[in-house]
């Protein structure tokens, strides 16, 4: 695929975790990671709220560290969450200044949308959706690198599906099967991009505006558990979160853009390796000067 193709198609407190078992699926035995690497994770920019220096920021650093690619999970620009109040004129400006700095990412990194809330509206309506899909790319896809499988959720749809029901069910049906078709393969790790952290604090808490809703959050983690989901990354919080659930990773990251807590703005490094995987969140005036891959001892 070819940049414009691949653009398309997809569109502190430092808090470091390593894994060192996995949750391995019915069916073949995961292959190995050949060479480690490591991809950045970023949320929520949400331009013009967050700020667009701080963006371009972001991407400059993306440029010197040379990630295999980078994953932006959601909130790109800051849409009115209510459709009825969106700014048409001022949502193509803010799309406009998110395309172009994101178009000066290096040729050899892969750019990966998620969307959020502020991008196809808290309750998604057809319109909202098709708006998204026709500035930033598919709402849910899958990609691979490194023998490992990425999934990209909308996790607005699933969380709010009532303006658009049928949507909600293909996503879950394509979830469903994308999953089950990836036991006959042998991917080292299974990792999600979704704009909702799964919870804040425990996996059965309480459903509130920052997480998904408690029955989906059991219904996704079961599926994850059951394939061999290794981590989930968020944004939508606006803070770091962690927690764990079994064996699966559920990773929430502060905003590059709009801090809503003490984390400082920045992103998220994470390593890949065969057997694990880490990851450290940093603030833009704490990141490395190069990305060491020397596994840890
Ligand atoms: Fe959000
Ligand atoms: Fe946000």
């Amino acid at each position: 695929m070819n940049r414009r193709g691949f653009l398309a198609a997809v569109g502190a407190g430092a808090a470091t975790a390593a894994l060192t078992g996995h949750a391995r699926a019915k069916g073949k035995a995961p292959g190995a990671v050949d060479t480690p690497f490591f991809f950045i994770q970023m949320a929520d920019p949400q331009l013009f709220w967050g700020s667009q220096e701080s963006w371009a920021t972001a991407i400059r650093h993306a440029n010197r560290l040379k990630p295999a690619f980078v994953a932006v999970c959601g909130d790109l620009l800051n849409r009115n969450g209510n459709p009825a109040n969106v700014d048409l004129a001022k949502d193509e400006r803010r799309a406009k200044a998110y395309l172009e700095e994101t178009a000066k990412l290096d040729k050899g990194i892969g750019l990966y949308n998620v969307a959020g809330n502020h991008d196809v509206c808290n309750t998604p309506t057809a319109e909202s959706l098709q708006w998204y899909r026709k500035r930033f790319g598919k709402l849910w896809y899958s990609f691979t690198h490194g023998n490992c499988l990425f999934l990209v959720l909308e996790s607005d749809v699933m969380k709010n599906p009532k303006g658009v029901p049928d949507t909600a069910g293909k996503q879950m049906k394509w979830l469903r099967g994308t999953l089950a078709a990836a036991r006959g393969k042998s991917y080292r790790h299974k990792i999600v991009f979704m704009h909702h952290p799964m919870c804040l604090k425990a996996v059965d808490e309480k459903s509130v505006y920052f997480n998904m809703p408690l029955e989906l959050r059991k219904e996704l983690l079961d599926m994850f558990s059951a394939h061999g989901v290794r981590a989930t990354f968020s944004g939508h919080y606006h803070r770091n979160v962690y927690v764990k659930a079994g064996d699966i990773e559920l990773v929430t990251s502060a905003s590059t853009g709009k801090a809503l807590g003490k984390d400082p703005l920045g992103f998220r490094i994470v390593k890949v390796y065969s057997g694990r995987i880490e990851h450290t969140y940093y603030g833009y005036n704490d990141l490395p000067d190069r990305i060491d891959l020397t596994p840890a001892k």
